[in-house]
């Protein structure tokens, strides 16, 4: 594999290209003949073509066929790193154990911990590496990747430390979050309090200390931590001048997001269950609701999350694939967003905000991901799609998109595949994309 570095530059004047509608920020309309330019990796002008202004005429050149044009995309709620698999519990579910039983069965989490505290950081890194791939072949230009499978100091650390390996090498911006709060290690079974001690006063200090975490996350539900030990996790990230997010309401309502929102959480997560007075409380702090369509599909949850009266309020809604071994191991964006729309009502340019605007904002990363704008990092995609609601709308299919991240033009399909222009006007994908010169040769 060509190392990022060495992948070839995206600089110069992008153009043919049809902006999605958003792409630019909010309620910004769609574009049908744009152009973007980018110097030193960075986007410094984007608009329409007939206003390009004439100075960037010697740039290089690059001809985007009239492909349809998203900022990178963004999955905001992963857990990419683990060792080992879980499909004999997706077996004794499906043969009607519970989710929860599974859990209290030894299971779960739990077993994820002993396979990933069995393998190196190399072993780590090499079974996260083609999840990670696979994810940014969808157009992913950034991941929040959470611990959690390690439990104590050195196995989070692996954890983590792996996650920013993967940052580094994919050339793909990281957030990693410090999930020590995800379950009972073995070791500490019934002194639940003692493992919150260690949590608070030596993991997340260590950890924080060596750079590894951007944010805090707690399991706050039955099966995992209650609301006054998520609270003590919460007051110890507050201290270190973390930022705290949350997995809360999956399974039952226990008031998480309320408390979360109390801390300024960026995100509470799942939320199937989550109140009127939890959906009041989160837009009051501005907290992200981030919807995992997989692990409700994955557990065959009946229960929806509160989509009509989260939008009535005006909470912003992200959209992530949750990726993980026991409840969604899934390694598509697309997928979620059709899930979205088909599972949770979503409309499509809800469920593309939640893996574009709000998305980043989930992450802390608003200003510099999220929308094609002047100053930010350029990472935008360009599909071979006609219009927007395909991205949602092809099921399992890859429409194998031109990616450009931090600067780069990572994909193998370049030039972008071509579009055919029907007389009524709408532009069709040639399927299969043609797989286009090597990267960087043509315009
Ligand atoms: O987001 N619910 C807690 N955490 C993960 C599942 C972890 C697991 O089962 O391994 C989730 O669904
Ligand atoms: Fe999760």
């Amino acid at each position: 594999m060509t190392p990022f570095a060495q992948l070839p530059s995206a600089d110069g004047v992008w153009t043919n290209l049809r902006l999605a509608p958003e792409a630019l920020g909010e309620a910004s309309t769609a574009v049908d003949d744009a152009a973007i330019v980018v110097q030193n990796g960075h986007i410094v002008w984007v608009g329409e073509r007939r206003a390009l202004p004439a100075d960037h005429a010697h740039a290089p050149q690059h001809n985007g066929r009239h492909a349809l044009v998203t900022p990178g995309l963004i999955d905001c709620h992963t857990h990419l790193v683990y060792g080992g698999q879980r499909a004999n519990e997706f077996a004794m579910r499906l043969a009607g154990a519970s989710y929860e039983e599974v859990a209290r069965a030894g299971g779960g989490i739990v077993s994820s911990v002993r396979a990933t505290r069995a393998a190196s950081e190399d072993d780590l890194f090499a079974l996260a590496a083609p999840r990670l791939q696979a994810l940014l072949n969808e157009g992913v230009c950034a991941i929040e990747i959470k611990s959690g499978y390690g439990l104590s100091l050195e196995h989070e650390r692996a954890q983590l430390r792996v996650a920013r390996r993967l940052g580094e090498h994919f050339g793909v911006t990281v957030r990693t979050t410090f999930l020590g709060a995800h379950a009972l290690p073995p070791e500490y079974v019934g002194r639940s309090q003692a493992y919150i001690d260690t949590v608070c006063h030596q993991m997340m200090p260590a950890l924080a200390a060596e750079g590894l975490i951007d944010a805090v996350d707690v399991f706050c539900e039955t099966i995992g931590f209650s609301l006054a030990e998520t609270e003590q996790v919460f007051r110890a990230a507050q201290a270190l001048g973390l930022p705290v997010k949350l997995h809360a309401e999956q399974l039952s309502d226990m008031g998480g997001s309320a408390l979360a929102a109390r801390y300024g959480a960026l995100s509470c997560d799942h939320i199937e269950h989550l109140s009127e007075a939890g959906i009041a409380a989160m837009k009051q702090a501005g907290t992200v609701a981030v919807l995992l369509p997989g692990a409700y599909y994955f557990l065959r949850d009946t229960h929806l999350p509160p989509i009509a009266a989260l939008r009535a309020a005006g909470v912003p809604m992200a959209v992530s694939t949750d990726h993980n071994p026991g409840t969604s191991p899934t390694l598509s964006l697309l997928l979620m967003l059709n899930m979205a729309c088909t599972l949770f009502r979503m409309t499509v340019p809800e469920a593309v905000a939640g893996v574009t605007r709000h998305a980043a904002r989930a992450l802390g990363l608003q200003h510099s991901h999220g929308q094609i704008a002047v100053g930010q990092p350029a990472n935008f995609v360009l599909w071979p799609l006609g219009e927007v609601a395909e991205l949602a709308y092809w099921l399992g299919q890859h429409p194998q998109p031109t990616v450009v991240r931090q600067g780069r033009i990572t994909s193998a399909i370049y030039p972008p595949a071509p579009l055919r222009v029907t007389p009524q006007g709408a532009a069709l994908a040639v399927w299969p994309s043609q797989p286009g010169g090597a990267p960087g040769s043509g315009t």
